[in-house]
């Protein structure tokens, strides 16, 4: 990380600008946790992602309980896996230059909803907005806005259920809600995004439109197979709801 940082510090001196709002700022705008003495550029650094950090556990902690409490009555996981990861620094930056944001914490914070992210990864169709229902149905989670790539697909053929929600974290002395980005998708959504994102996404490579409609039908063909599965699932019963509570 300090080496991240002494990069990006030689790369770009605004960077400076960035982390010094945050001993002006922080006691009137940002509930941050608190630190006394923010000395090293380092330590600002880490008291960021602290805090966003926190908020992926507490979400974390929340769908890990909801997989668990499905399995339980379901004998079955609807939640395939989680992955989650702290927007680096570098990109960052690299974020809000190419937004013309000024490069302050203040700004960061309230301009970038997606410095905690975390993919939730379902087998079904119903289980990505079983699973999203669920969480966002808890009174410490606060949605603040969703965009359904699943009812309606990107141009491109991307499908996935985007969120971006607040969750109530409780430090030592007091409570902040701390904004974290969920993308909820099928085992099939994320074999096309993944791959698609290998061949094409935010690259600069010629993509001809007959290799874009090639992706575009790839993402057809799943979705198709997708729908085909969950028409599948719904002919078992008790195979969404806890029917054996
Ligand atoms: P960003 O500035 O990219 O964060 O866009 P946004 O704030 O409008 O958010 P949006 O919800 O549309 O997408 C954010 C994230 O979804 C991206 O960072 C990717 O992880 C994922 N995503 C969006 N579109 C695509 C896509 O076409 N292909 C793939 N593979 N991933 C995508
Ligand atoms: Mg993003």
């Amino acid at each position: 990380m300090a080496d991240i940082l002494s990069r990006i510090k030689n790369k770009d001196s605004e960077l400076v600008e960035l982390v010094e709002v945050v001993e002006e700022e922080s006691e009137e705008q940002i509930l941050l946790p608190a630190v006394n003495e923010l000395q090293t550029v380092d330590a600002q650094y880490r008291q960021i992602m602290f805090f966003y950090e926190s908020g992926i556990e507490q979400i974390t902690a929340k769908l890990q309980i909801l997989n668990n409490e499905f399995k339980f009555c379901n004998d079955r996981n609807p939640i395939e896996n989680i992955k989650s990861r702290v927007k680096s620094l570098e990109s960052i930056v690299a974020k809000m230059q190419k937004k013309g944001l000024p490069l302050t914490v203040n700004c960061m914070m309230k301009s970038l909803h997606d410095i905690a992210g975390i993919r939730v990864i379902c087998p079904f169709i119903s289980d990505v907005y079983h699973v999203a229902n669920m969480l966002i149905n808890q009174k410490d989670v606060e949605v603040v806005r969703v965009k359904d790539y699943i009812k309606n697909p990107k141009e491109n053929g991307y499908r996935s259920l985007h969120m971006i929600v607040l969750v109530d974290v409780y430090f030592s002395d007091h409570k902040s809600q701390v904004p974290v980005e969920l993308q909820f998708r099928t085992i099939a959504m994320n074999f096309w995004a993944s791959l698609e994102h290998q061949l094409r996404y935010k690259k600069d490579r010629n993509f001809t439109e007959d290799m874009q409609k090639e992706l575009k039908e790839c993402s057809e063909i799943i979705s198709e197979a997708d729908t085909r599965m969950q028409k599948l699932a719904n002919q078992i019963p008790s195979f969404m709801d806890g029917d054996k509570r």
